[in-house]
């Protein structure tokens, strides 16, 4: 698994083992002869990549190494995978679409992302899915779990007794990387190729899952709900980041999942 030390290869390694990890500084996958070698000599039937570069708005200014990590670097394992017979696993996004939907995206909407992040990403997808092998494209939404990701970054917030304004108008499915690396590996078992979304049950505005995450752990802390015009960022993201799938069951309601994380 490449990217192991990342919020989703974390949860992957807990279910596949420690010896099936191989994280940034053991190996980038921008360097194909460093990918090819490791793959040769481990001949793996599946390789997982949760190797990403998620800064959206750096991206915007970062755009040479948001290219070369999530596109050249997926494209580097791919060819390495087909040439081997391996099995890809690679993960993409919904910041492919560009959200001026009213439904949630599925498999068989049109990709078209509105920022670098997005464009890098859904480059990455159509590499890995031209290199010729047995890939697997997972995309999904607002991963969470990792001691950066929202909930946790809102909770320290709240502690710090931080006033907390929080986008409304942004939708999405606020995702385990629990589950999700669960159904990676459900989905890897199916042997089902090309893309297939995954992600939890239940859409919300980042101002609802903030809200949540405060519920869930007793922070008696004021939520105000903003535009997203009243947040500036670098980069534009889709208003309804909001997907479902026509290949894959839901994962848990995404409260549910919260609260077993917030409550252990
Ligand atoms: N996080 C989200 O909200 C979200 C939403 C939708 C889709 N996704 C997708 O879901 C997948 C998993 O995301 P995640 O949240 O687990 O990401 P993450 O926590 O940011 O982990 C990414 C991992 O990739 C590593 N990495 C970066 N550059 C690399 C390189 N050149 N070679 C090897 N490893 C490299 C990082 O290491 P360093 O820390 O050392 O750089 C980190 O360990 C990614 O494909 C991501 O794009 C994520």
């Amino acid at each position: 698994m490449l990217g192991a030390g990342g919020q989703l290869g974390t949860q992957l390694v807990r279910l596949l083992g420690t010896e099936t990890a191989v994280p940034h500084a053991q190996l980038s996958i921008t360097d194909a002869g460093a990918v090819s070698s490791l793959i040769d000599a481990r001949r793996p039937d599946v390789v997982f990549n949760c190797a990403a570069y998620n800064a959206v708005d750096r991206a915007e200014v970062e755009r040479d190494l948001a290219f070369a990590v999530n596109a050249h670097g997926p494209k580097n394992i791919a060819v390495a995978c087909r040439r081997t017979g391996a099995s890809l696993v690679h993960f993409s996004t919904n910041f492919v679409f560009d959200g001026n939907s009213v439904e949630p995206y599925t498999e068989a909407d049109e990709a078209i992302p509105l920022s670098v992040y997005g464009s890098t990403k859904l480059a990455g997808e159509q590499g890995v899915l031209h290199a010729g092998g047995h890939v697997l494209v997972v995309r999904t939404a607002a991963v969470y779990g990792g001691p950066q990701s929202f909930p946790m970054r809102i909770l320290a917030r709240a502690r710090a007794g931080e006033a907390l304004r929080v986008v409304s108008d942004q939708r999405v499915n606020p995702t385990s990387a629990e589950d999700l690396a669960g159904a990676a590996v459900e989905l890897a078992e199916q042997g089902i190729a090309g893309i297939v979304h995954a992600v939890a049950e239940g859409c919300c505005g980042w101002d609802e899952l903030a809200r949540a995450v405060l519920a869930e752990t007793g922070a008696e802390v004021e939520v105000e709900s903003v535009p997203k015009s009243g947040y500036p960022a670098a980069a534009r993201r889709p208003l309804n980041g909001c997907l479902a799938s026509t290949r894959f069951r839901p994962l848990r309601p995404w409260r549910e999942a919260l609260h077993e994380l917030l409550n252990p």
